[in-house]
């Protein structure tokens, strides 16, 4: 198979050794980015007057050949092209003759694969702030419905403190939020233009990298060519930021494994989102979020792979920065996969309000509301723990709950304690009080949600 830089070669690589250094498998994903980061360049190779506008005409009409194919899929990729830039450059040729060799004047692959990774991850990033902003309005949703739903906040996966399960929810819907700001934010390294940087040094050729940026719709162009083309920050970025987004997502799984156990059973995942077992008839598996929990790991997977890449790489241009896709195009795909299946998991599922009431009665989790009590009477808060830790010990010993002790229990601990304590010690008190700022406080709550919306 002829290679299109076969000139100063005296014979041909074997098969096995092309298919090592290959890697159409995977960046023919590139294919459309590809086309349009050449439309652009040979758009203004004609303007700039380097080529004949009869042979961009004929250029960008084989171009637009190969674009419709490449959306119905009917391109036939070649391993022995290497890859997705050489495959489309042979494509060309064949279509339209010698004048599809005119096209890679003044152009490298090298800044040819930075701009389509650039045009790649400036879609791919566009497309998950917006799964973002979807699944935070679910979240919103469902924290609206369940501003009075009353649950236990835990610490050390102890019962803590009641608290409105709003407020728990309300939670991820803040990691999101900043996950958002911090692709929003990498956008401003992913929009700039790589191309025109040639090989590394830039070209003899009198082109015009602000045009073709343009055409592009990028903001930027790269100051430096051989920071242009050995460059791979903005995909680290990527990485980075989508690790530490499966890392919110993978918290929030465990979560809902958590609460769909019989043992928790506050939530129910719908039957479109969960597993059955092929042996015990009664299972209903969370899969979906163990999937997502597990996939995790691929993503810092990603992140490591990508650094540990670049470490070693001199400027510029190395083959080893062919190893950046392969860890890019999974994350983006499991990054949105996973968006998405988490926002329909959590719109459809049911929040269990009885099981969640029940479990707040049947806890020592409005201790804390006891000892403010007392520390509001006048007693130093280090004694009033002291005090109801008594008390909770004597409810332990008798089987029962703080509100099940009579007043004569109580105040044979403190003679503080009088009658109105009852009422402090349900849990929607112990919820509707906490109204200092933040607090889950219903009022607070409402708050938040407002100030959500406003944000998102
Ligand atoms: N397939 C290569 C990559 O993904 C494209 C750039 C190749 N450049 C080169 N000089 N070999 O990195």
């Amino acid at each position: 198979m002829t290679k299109l830089w076969g000139g100063r070669f005296q014979k041909s690589a074997e098969a096995w050794v092309d298919e090592f250094g290959a890697s159409i498998g995977f960046d023919q994903q590139l294919v459309i980015e590809d086309i349009a980061g050449s439309i652009a360049h040979v758009t203004m190779l004609g303007e700039t007057g380097i080529l004949p506008q009869a042979d961009v005409t004929q250029i960008l009409q084989g171009l637009a050949q190969l674009k419709e194919k490449a959306l119905k899929h009917e391109l036939k990729f070649q391993v022995a092209q290497e890859d997705i830039h050489l495959n489309l450059e042979k494509m060309l040729i064949d279509l339209i003759g010698p004048v599809g060799g005119k096209l890679h004047t003044g152009r490298s692959r090298n800044d040819q694969v930075a701009t389509d990774m650039h045009l790649y991850l400036k879609a791919r990033v566009s497309e998950i702030i917006t799964l973002l902003t979807t699944f935070q309005q679910t979240i919103l949703q469902q924290a609206e419905e369940n501003i009075d739903t009353i649950a236990p906040g835990y610490t050390h996966l102890q019962r803590a403190q009641p608290i409105s399960f709003a407020h728990h929810i309300m939670t991820y819907f803040w990691m999101l939020a900043r996950d958002k700001a911090r692709f929003m934010e990498s956008m401003k390294r992913i929009d700039i233009s790589p191309l025109g940087a040639g090989a590394m040094a830039g070209t003899t050729f009198p082109i015009d990298r602000q045009r073709s940026a343009d055409l592009l719709g990028f903001s930027e162009v790269y100051a430096n060519s051989m920071d242009a083309v050995s460059d791979r920050d903005f995909i680290v970025e990527f990485l980075n930021n989508s690790a530490l987004l499966m890392t919110h997502l993978s918290r929030f799984a465990e979560e809902i494994i958590m609460w769909s156990t019989d043992e928790f059973a506050f939530i129910e995942l719908d039957d479109a989102f969960s597993t059955g077992s092929s042996i015990m008839p009664q299972k209903k598996n969370p899969d979906m979020a163990e999937l997502i929990r597990g996939k995790t790991g691929r993503i810092y997977g990603n992140l490591i792979g990508l650094l540990t890449v670049l470490k070693g790489t001199p400027l510029t241009y190395n083959k080893d920065m062919q190893e950046d896709k392969e860890g890019m195009f999974d994350t983006v795909h499991t990054v949105v996969g996973a968006l998405k299946i988490f926002e329909g998991m959590v719109r459809t599922m049911t929040v269990n309000k009885s099981r969640l009431q029940e479990a707040v009665h049947s806890d020592f989790s409005n201790a804390t509301e006891l000892a403010d009590y007392l520390a509001t009477k006048g007693m130093p808060f280090r004694e009033a723990h002291e005090v109801t830790g008594k008390l909770v010990f004597t409810c332990i010993q008798k089987g029962c709950y703080l509100l099940d002790l009579t007043l004569d229990d109580m105040q044979k601990e403190s003679a503080l304690i009088e009658a109105d304590v009852f009422d402090l010690l349900a849990p929607t008190a112990a919820v509707s009080r906490r109204n200092s700022y933040g607090g889950t406080g219903f009022e607070q709550v409402k708050e938040q949600i407002q100030l959500a919306k406003q944000q998102i």
